[in-house]
């Protein structure tokens, strides 16, 4: 049985994705900073079958990204997919510094430190795949009210594009989702009120198959609305 770590697993496109994965029965590691919300996940997995272990941590926090690194020890994935990532939203200037190196922290650096362990770890001998999440907009265009959220979605392109150029001996793919409907996006959000959001159910359908796929040299895929 394969076994597959979801890091944002507990709402929005990575709930959707655990719902989608839970097709091919795998063993779960599941990991958001909502224990309730993990736990209502895991009893429905379980309904279907699904062996779920939860993770409750918040990433932004160091003491907490050292725990759930020797809990991904532990657990040997075969998969890993980390969905987690956010920023303030509104004007770059107007937004406190805190807000922006939250940001940084969760979408890019967090992510970083995740494939650096990774690609590193002795114990992880068989982890097949990495799988991130970018956007098709924040990560190679401007995204007003979103800067600093948009800036980490550009270094974790580049970051997976020039690792995956060094061959890692790993499976690294980038995903990049279109906008959603989620709590992601805020309510006031310009693509929310001109209504080009997508379900997230329908968008971790594609993502599911494409991580899915075999290696094909395509190491980055968008949502293209099939
Ligand atoms: N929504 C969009 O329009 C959109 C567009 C393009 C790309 N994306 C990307 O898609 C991914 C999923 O987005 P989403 O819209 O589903 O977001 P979401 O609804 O806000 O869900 C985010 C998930 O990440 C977890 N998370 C957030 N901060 C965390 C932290 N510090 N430590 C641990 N877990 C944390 C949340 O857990 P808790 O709820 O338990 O805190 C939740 O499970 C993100 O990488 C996002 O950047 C989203």
């Amino acid at each position: 049985m394969e076994k597959i770590l979801v890091l944002g697993a507990s709402k929005g496109l990575g709930a959707s994705v655990v719902e989608e994965l839970a097709k091919h029965h795998p063993y779960l590691l599941i990991v958001g900073r909502n224990e309730i919300r993990l736990n209502s996940c895991a009893a429905k997995l379980a309904k279907a079958d699904v062996q779920t272990d939860i993770v409750a941590c918040d990433v932004f926090k160091s003491e907490d990204q050292k725990r759930l690194f020797e809990m991904i020890e532990d657990f040997k994935p075969d998969r890993i997919i980390n969905l987690i990532g956010g920023g303030p939203f509104g004007r770059f200037s107007e937004k406190e510094w805190k807000d922006h190196a939250w940001a940084f922290e969760v979408t890019f650096l967090f992510s970083a430190r995740l494939l650096h362990f990774a690609l590193g770890s002795e114990k992880l001998q068989s982890l097949k795949q990495i799988v991130f999440t970018g956007s098709s907009v924040a990560e190679n265009k401007a995204d007003p009210n979103a800067s600093s959220y948009s800036a980490a979605k550009h270094a974790l392109r580049g970051l997976v594009y020039s690792v995956n150029a060094e061959s890692p001996g790993v499976d690294l793919r980038l995903y990049s989702p279109p906008y959603m409907d989620t709590n992601l996006l805020p309510k006031n959000a310009w693509p929310r009120e001109s209504g080009q959001v997508c379900d997230p159910t329908v968008v971790a359908q594609h993502m599911v198959r494409w991580i899915f796929e075999p290696p094909s040299g395509k190491f980055h895929n968008t949502y293209n609305g099939e």
